[in-house]
This record gives structure tokens, sequence and C-alpha cells, in this order.
């Protein structure tokens, strides 16, 4: 497999986040080469990642681009120097139901800007990005969980309060 290979179809990016993001920043699907372009080191930003192996990185990321028209990982990638990082990642799993005529909802995941990026709209722009593939995928409705810290950041992208989230750890 390609380390270029996108894990997704760029057609599903939206044209209007990548024209609003800043000069040289660039919105694309994962790819199994950002093994080497700070991809898990942005997620470090969210939580624990562990020591993943390059071994392992392929292994899952073969999985996940099996899954079809299921795991939607984007990233942002900043172009300016010689060697390209990733500076933000965000996730949209499309889960497939019986309910509501085989519905399909869109579930956000693992959104992460790297420190030193923050406050540049960077996160919003991947919301909004996931949003465009949750609707063109189909999604009658996109769900996320996050901390009381975070609220505020998803009503500036638009999302209400909803429910309540239990958890039982494995
Ligand atoms: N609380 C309230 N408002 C916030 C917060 C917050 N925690 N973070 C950002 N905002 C506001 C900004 O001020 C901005 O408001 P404005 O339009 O009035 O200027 C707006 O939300 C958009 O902010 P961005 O610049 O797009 O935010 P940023 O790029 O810094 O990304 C993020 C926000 C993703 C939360 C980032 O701080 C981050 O990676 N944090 C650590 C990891 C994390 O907590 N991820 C979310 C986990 S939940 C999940 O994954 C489903």
């Amino acid at each position: 497999m390609s380390t270029q290979q996108d894990l997704f179809s760029a057609e599903l990016l939206s044209p209007e986040v990548q024209a609003a993001l800043p000069e040289g920043y660039k919105l694309r699907p994962l790819r199994l080469g950002d093994y080497e372009t700070g991809f898990l080191d942005c997620l470090r930003v969210l939580t624990t990642v562990g020591d993943i192996s390059k071994e392992k990185f392929q292994q899952r990321y073969e999985w996940l681009s099996n899954q079809d028209g299921t795991y939607f990982i984007l990233v942002i990638e900043d172009t300016n120097s010689s060697s390209p990082k990733v500076v933000g990642t965000g996730a949209l799993i499309v889960e497939r139901k019986f309910i509501h005529d085989l519905g399909k909802v869109g579930h956000i995941e693992d959104i992460a800007v790297a420190k030193d990026q923050q406050g540049k709209k960077l996160g919003l722009r991947i919301i909004q990005a996931l949003d465009f593939i949750a609707a063109k995928t189909g999604c009658y409705k996109t769900i996320l969980d996050c901390s009381e810290h975070n609220e505020g950041f998803y009503v500036k992208c638009g999302f209400k309060r909803a429910g309540l989230e239990m958890a039982h750890y494995h």
C-alpha cells in the first residue's frame, strides 16, 4: 500500500473549509505516511496515545481503510516548512442503523489541534469538514461526547447539549 494513498475520497473534503484555512494549510484525508508527519503527536494533545510501532500503525490503517464508508479521519497539514506537519485532526464514524428507515448517524471523535496552533479556528474548520462528510454520506445527525471544558467550543461549532453520556470502562 502506498504511503500517499488517502483513507477516503478527496471528493468528500469541503472546498469551503479548504478555502478558509490559513495560507499553506491543507485539509486532506489521513494517509499511511502520516506516521512520519506528526499525526500521533497531534493526538497526544487529546490523550494518551502509547508507543505505537510503524507496523502496528500500518495494520490499524489498513483495517480502517477496509471498512468501506465508515471511518473518515482527516488532518490539517501545515505545508509552509520543508517538512510538512500535521497540526490538527478529527474523525467521523458513520454508524448504520435499522431505525429511522435504515438511518445513518455520524459520530465525531478524537478532535485535536496541536498546542501551538490552537486559537486559529483550526478546530472549528475540522468540525465543519466532518459535518460536511456527514451530510454527504447521508447522516441524519452528528453527535459527540465532550468534557464540560470544551462545551463552549462545540456550541461555537453549532452543536447543542443533548442527553447525558454514560460510560462503562473495560
Ligand atoms: N471553551 C470555550 N470556547 C472555546 C474553547 C473552549 N474550550 N476552545 C475554543 N473555543 C472557542 C474559540 O475561542 C473560538 O471562538 P471565537 O469564534 O469566538 O473566536 C471558537 O471556539 C473556535 O475555536 P478554534 O480556534 O477553532 O479552536 P482550536 O483550534 O483551538 O481547537 C480544541 C479547539 C479542538 C478543543 C483544541 O483546543 C484542542 O485540541 N484541545 C485539546 C484536545 C481536546 O480537548 N479535544 C476535544 C475533545 S472532544 C472530542 O474529541 C469529541
